[in-house]
């Protein structure tokens, strides 16, 4: 696909297994799939399928064994830590726990600044006006900047997280299990707000759940892991209305049994 925001192909990530001493978990396995600008796609399969695995490696947090990470059909497999600079900042990542992502002596307003100066982004005089316009963004007032993480719920918290994932202006976001800790109604509000910003801002995500139904709501694409491969790509409603595998059939099975 020569118009994907990020492509990878054959990707393969090995971990030694921790059940077999000497052996080496496949952990993901001969993985291709690309993500559109713009796109949001679900990546569901069951704990230890390898979801996580994927997700980091893409961002090259992990070292692939195997196969190819293009970013804008630019290869980034094997690009060391200077190499890959310019081309971090266009991949965010946001976590299931926003209390642990933050460092609970510092500031909202520092946490934000921080990468902002970092890359260069603004300046010291501009700072202010850039924070604030980063918490709006998210739905948090101007004055939530100088507030400490433990002053702030789990869903201002996941805000001001999803911000400071924003102040880069990254083209793709991969969010992992970013709104399984959160209650119920403000999950829906995180969700609308991701959904917001996809449009805004024509940002692609790696959405990971366990949640099919906050799959099925986000997503425009799923793709099903299994042992760490890839079982099954489609449209979401193809893989809810009309999945090709028997295992996506069982895992979306109970889904049709609640309400929507
Ligand atoms: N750093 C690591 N070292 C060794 N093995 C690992 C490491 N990280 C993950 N694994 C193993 O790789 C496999 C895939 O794990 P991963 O965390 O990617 O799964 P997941 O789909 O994200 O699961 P969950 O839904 O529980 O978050 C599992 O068997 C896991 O035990
Ligand atoms: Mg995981």
């Amino acid at each position: 696909m020569p118009d994907a925001l990020l492509d990878l192909q054959d990707l393969g990530v090995q971990f030694p297994d921790r059940n077999r001493p000497g052996g080496v978990l496949k952990a993901v396995d001969g993985v291709s799939l690309s993500v559109a600008p713009g796109e949001i796609l679900g990546l569901v399969g069951e704990s230890g399928s390898g979801k996580t695995t994927l997700g980091k490696t893409l961002l090259r947090l992990y070292e692939p064994a195997a196969g190819k990470i293009l970013l804008q059909g630019k290869d980034i497999t094997h690009l060391d830590e200077a190499a890959l600079r310019p081309h971090r900042r266009a991949m965010q990542m946001v976590f299931q726990d926003p209390l642990s992502s933050f460092n609970p002596r510092q500031t909202i307003h520092t946490a934000i600044a921080t990468p902002l100066l970092l890359h260069g982004l603004c300046s010291k005089a501009e700072l202010p006006a850039r924070i604030a316009a980063i918490l709006a963004e998210v739905g948090l007032p101007a004055d939530f900047a100088p507030r400490y993480p433990h002053q702030m719920s789990g869903g201002q918290l996941q805000r001001a997280a999803i911000g400071r994932s924003l102040a880069l202006e990254p083209q793709l976001i991969v969010a992992d299990e970013a709104v399984s800790k959160l209650d119920v109604s403000v999950r829906a509000q995180i969700l609308n707000l991701l959904r917001r910003l996809q449009a805004e801002r024509n940002l692609a995500m790696v959405f990971i759940t366990h949640d099919l139904h906050v799959a099925r709501f986000l997503c425009h694409r799923i793709a099903v892991m299994h042992f760490g491969k890839l079982l099954e790509l489609g449209p979401t409603e193809q893989i809810f209305e009309n999945p090709t595998h028997d295992y996506t059939r069982a895992l979306i099975g109970t889904l049709h049994d609640l309400p929507a």
